[in-house]
């Protein structure tokens, strides 16, 4: 089927015994069961729950994956992914990752005796100098928030090289516009908090895998540890994933006003958009997606520019989070990737005047006026 009928239909049979065409939301903890071991397969939620499974089977189909597992939130999903890396082993880490995964990973699971490395991947040949050996590798491409893009197939192969396991987060792009897994990559992780649920109403997590060893594990994690998303949550997401085929395009449409407007204004220093063709990494970004997205980051070259322009945004609604329908609007340095210290922000060039905008699917000319009104204050 094409990517629209799925997005609608994929793991959305009407429900067996209305006929309803919404999938349930099945909101029960447990379920009865006729005598000891005999029951319809569903024993317990944490275990079972047909809303989440639908989405799962939904999130599966649109990455193209063999089986998909949904999580309490993003991070959720990326810890249940690192359970696949055992005390003792490595992984090499895209340098410019979201903040939360960056302190999950240094502060909390460091702590369990697994050696993280964060490094440059815009250049396979000099990770790969500099990798050593390792048993994971985790990228972000488009990277949170400077829109670092690392070149997917490039990775994958550096990884089957090692017989490492090739993680990507894909939030940024959603599955409209980037299927790494098609490019090699061994697992996909979402924060379905952004596009995939793309209503700012619901927090969750999925990982997508094709390998049935790793389905397996997942699986298992997510009863054994039990971060599980919610029936509600699950049931909000597969309402959102019904659109996304017609919200990204609206998405990205904006994007492309909204980024040449910034670009061109005298008092931004600087514009990160993969759209743009000087953008680094640009010819990479065009072969592996199918369009550019609607993150833009943009330097105001001051932490009181940023903090004077923000303070006048109107229709883009100052916060975290990106990939709701309405525009928001942020400041990395104090907001998502405050878990960094100010070295390795300053090494990595989050600047405290940097702004990350989440182009919504508002009209362009209202947002480009907001944005016009906010930058005559700076
Ligand atoms: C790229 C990326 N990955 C993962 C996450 C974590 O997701 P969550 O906030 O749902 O835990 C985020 C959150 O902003 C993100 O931007």
């Amino acid at each position: 089927m094409g990517f629209a009928t799925d997005c609608i239909h994929a793991g959305q049979e009407p429900d067996p015994t209305t006929g309803a065409v919404t999938v349930p939301l099945y909101q029960t903890s447990t379920y009865v069961q006729e005598g000891l071991g005999k029951h319809k397969g569903y024993e317990y939620a944490r275990t079972h729950n047909l809303t989440r499974r639908s989405l799962e089977k939904n999130l599966a189909a649109l990455e193209g994956g063999s089986d998909a597992y949904c999580f309490a939130s993003g991070l959720a999903a990326t810890q249940a992914v690192l359970t696949l890396v055992k005390a003792g082993q490595r992984v090499v880490v895209s340098d410019n990752v979201y903040g939360g995964t960056h302190r999950l990973f240094t502060k909390v699971l460091a702590n369990y005796a697994i050696d993280f490395a964060f490094l440059d991947a815009t250049d396979p040949e000099a990770l790969e100098q500099q990798a050593g050996r390792f048993d994971m590798l985790w990228i972000e491409t488009p990277s949170n928030p400077l829109m670092k893009i690392c070149d997917v197939r490039r990775m994958s192969e550096l990884a089957r090289r090692q017989g490492a396991v090739l993680v990507v987060d894909n939030t940024f792009m959603s599955p409209f516009f980037q299927r790494p897994l098609a490019l090699g990559a061994d697992i996909v992780v979402h924060s379905t908090t952004k596009f995939l649920n793309g209503h700012s109403d619901s927090v969750g997590g999925v990982a997508v895998v094709k390998d049935a060893k790793h389905a397996d594990w997942l699986r298992f994690v997510q009863n054994a540890a039990g971060a599980i998303l919610s029936p509600f949550d699950s049931w909000l997401v597969l309402r959102g994933t019904k659109t996304l085929h017609l919200r990204m395009p609206r998405h990205e449409e904006n994007a492309c006003a909204v980024a040449p407007y910034l670009y061109n204004h005298r008092k931004i220093e600087r514009v990160l958009w993969p759209g743009f063709p000087d953008h680094p990494g640009h010819e990479v970004h065009k072969h592996q997606a199918t369009g550019f997205g609607a993150l833009v980051s943009f330097d105001l070259g001051s932490r009181g520019a940023a903090e004077r322009m923000l303070a006048r945004v109107r229709l883009c609604s100052l916060g975290e989070s990106l990939g709701g329908v309405e525009t928001l609007i942020s400041h990395p340095a104090t907001m998502t990737h405050a878990g960094y210290s100010p070295e390795e922000r300053l090494h990595l060039g989050i600047t405290d005047g940097l702004v990350r905008i989440s182009v919504g699917c508002e009209d362009a000319d209202d947002l480009v006026h907001d944005l016009e009104k906010a930058l005559a204050a700076v």
